[in-house]
């Protein structure tokens, strides 16, 4: 089993349903602090289940929301298909979307699933898509030295503040023997560090920095924030 197929299926990632809920409610939260006008296009792509996706498109004109599998794409259009602001798409229909013109792209909690190739053709399909003043972010990406202890941690602390700290022990406990675990052994997780992302958004055409607060709990993994680098100003060559 690949990564794609893993989360074409229920999993047990989320300890709870209070806890699912808690997560997409702060993923929310922190989408709509980034979208930059009530007339904003936004795409949230690997978008999981997004529960909360109605509260994000009030914030804006326009909502894609694109994910790979199939089966978390039936989910979402069951829960928002009655929302005109909303709109569903598989990857393939990312790339029928017309060149620069998203305002904000929130690609959160994916890159690590990605191969380098299939995250080096995201980013490309991202600046083709994106306003030449819009905005990539980039959330949740794990940084080499991180240690699933870390991520355990942080998850406890997240569930000691939302209450639904019992689920999330014994989910811990079911992760260390999962599927989860047993594809992250054979396939990997794909980790970098911010001079790593940094750069690759730069090859990709992007001015990129990093964020000083993750998306959503876990801060010791890393968001990044990148812009369309400008055409060098044609300037430059007219004073030769
Ligand atoms: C960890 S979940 C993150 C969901 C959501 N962005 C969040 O922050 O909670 C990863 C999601 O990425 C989707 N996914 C995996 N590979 C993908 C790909 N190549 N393109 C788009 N989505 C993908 C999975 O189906 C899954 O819903």
């Amino acid at each position: 089993m690949n990564w794609r197929d893993y989360w074409n299926q229920d999993t047990p990632i989320y300890t709870s349903e209070r806890h699912k809920l808690l997560h997409y409610r702060l993923i929310a939260n922190d989408i709509i602090g980034l979208i930059p006008s009530p007339e904003a296009v936004v795409l949230d792509y690997g978008c999981g289940e997004a529960l909360f996706a109605d509260k994000v498109a009030a914030k804006c004109r326009q909502l894609y929301l694109s994910d790979a599998a199939p089966l978390v794409r039936e989910r979402l259009n069951e829960r928002f298909q009655d929302n005109g602001r909303i709109t569903i798409l598989s990857t393939d229909n990312v790339t029928d979307l017309a060149d620069a013109s998203l305002d904000l792209i929130v690609v959160n909690s994916l890159v690590q699933y990605l191969s380098l190739d299939e995250f080096r053709a995201l980013l490309k399909l991202m600046h083709e898509k994106l306003k030449a003043d819009g905005t990539l972010v980039l959330g949740d990406v794990l940084p080499p030295d991180l240690s699933p202890l870390t991520d355990a941690k942080a998850l406890i602390s997240f569930a000691w503040q939302g209450g639904f700290l019992r689920s999330a022990v014994s989910g811990l406990a079911r992760t260390a023997f999962s599927e989860y675990r047993r594809i992250r052994e054979e396939v990997g997780l794909a980790q970098y560090s911010e001079e790593e992302i940094l750069d690759l958004l730069e090859d990709a055409g992007f001015e990129p920095r990093r964020s000083e607060r993750n998306l959503g709990h876990n801060q010791a993994r890393m968001t990044f924030v990148a812009r369309p680098a400008q055409a060098r100003d044609t300037d430059d060559f007219a004073e030769r």
